[in-house]
């Protein structure tokens, strides 16, 4: 499966990009051309050549306002296809992003009886979930509480009947869970636990208060709800001051992506890579570690127009007054 885990749509990163000029030396061969060719007066030129700059730019601000999170269609996101097609059945890079994820959540806890962290009643978060359950299930042994937030309704409706009566497959990936202690021993299973301890909520990235979460999850969000990379550092940064200080955290993006389709609909990405996660997390967060699953190690392509999956974890920096 893939962040904007889906097959590759028409988008692309410049699709719909148009950058402002200066006076361009097109604008400025006109300009002379029409005062040569056209007696223009100079005056004239300059308000002709004044007016397309100023169209240019409104066609940019316009552009760049279509590129951004909230221009897009949410609710229009179907979780059902998207489910279909990501996590119907365990892909080999979802294996090991899960392999990866549960043995940091093993080793930050371990240490700690079963009973002792159930005694800390800690509260987790999985932002964007969309209709993967994996992302909770990593935190659940850990948590007496998991929220699902999504920005979409219509995604935050499936969760919520999803956490009440989970599809088969995600057997599969609890067994991959399970070979860890916290996870095998987990009373009742899985989807006991799910059952009375998820709780689904509608709410942005945008907007989630900080120092609040006691763990957290991201997978395929931030890459995949804009096409401004600006946007990706601030989803980025905002998930991971949700959480406490000290609080583990894991997230997944897909590398290099080109935007994706989700039934009839596109939807956007911004292209990152390793270094970009690596570079943004390492402004909030202590001890990451980012690892690349590259698409030779994937199993078949998810859809065309990414590069891999990442996978990274790592701690919200403890606040320094000193800082
Ligand atoms: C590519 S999907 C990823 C879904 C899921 N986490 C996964 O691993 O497959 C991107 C998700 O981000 C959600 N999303 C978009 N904008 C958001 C925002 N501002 N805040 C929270 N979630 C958002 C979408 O509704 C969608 O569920």
């Amino acid at each position: 499966m893939v962040g904007e885990k889906m097959r590759g749509g028409e988008l692309s990163a410049g699709a719909i990009r148009v950058t402002p000029t200066a006076v361009s030396p097109v604008s400025r061969a006109s300009r002379e051309i029409a005062i040569a060719r056209w007696g223009w007066r100079d005056w004239v030129a300059d308000l002709v050549v004044s007016l397309i700059r100023y169209a240019t730019r409104l066609g940019y601000r316009a552009a760049s306002r279509r590129n951004v999170n909230r221009a897009w269609a949410w609710d229009r996101f179907n979780p059902v296809p998207y489910f279909k097609h990501n996590y119907a059945t365990l892909r080999k890079d979802d294996r090991q992003i899960l392999m990866h994820v549960r043995d940091f959540f093993t080793a930050h806890f371990d240490g700690e009886s079963i009973q002792d962290i159930k005694r800390r009643r800690l509260h987790g978060l999985d932002i964007g979930s969309g209709s993967n359950l994996y992302p909770a299930l990593t935190m659940l042994p850990f948590c007496d509480k998991i929220t699902l937030r999504d920005y979409s309704p219509r995604n935050v409706r499936w969760m919520r009947n999803e956490v009440r009566q989970p599809h088969r497959s995600w057997k599969s990936f609890w067994r991959v869970l399970a070979k860890s202690e916290p996870y095998g021993r987990l009373p009742g299973g899985f989807a006991q636990a799910l059952r009375t301890r998820a709780v689904t909520q509608h709410g942005s990235i945008f907007e989630l208060h900080k120092n609040h979460w006691d763990i957290g999850t991201m997978f395929f969000v931030a890459e995949s709800l804009t096409m401004e990379r600006r946007e990706f550092d601030v989803a980025v940064t905002r998930f991971v001051e949700s959480l406490r200080d000290g609080a583990p955290f894991a997230c997944a993006f897909m590398r290099n992506s080109s935007g994706y389709r989700v039934d009839v609909r596109d939807f956007p990405a911004v292209a990152i890579d390793e270094l970009d996660v690596q570079t943004c997390l390492d402004k909030v967060a202590d001890k990451v570690h980012v690892h690349l699953i590259e698409l030779k190690n994937s199993g078949t392509p998810l859809r065309d127009g990414y590069g891999g999956m990442i996978v990274a974890t790592g701690l919200r920096r403890k606040f320094s007054p000193l800082k």
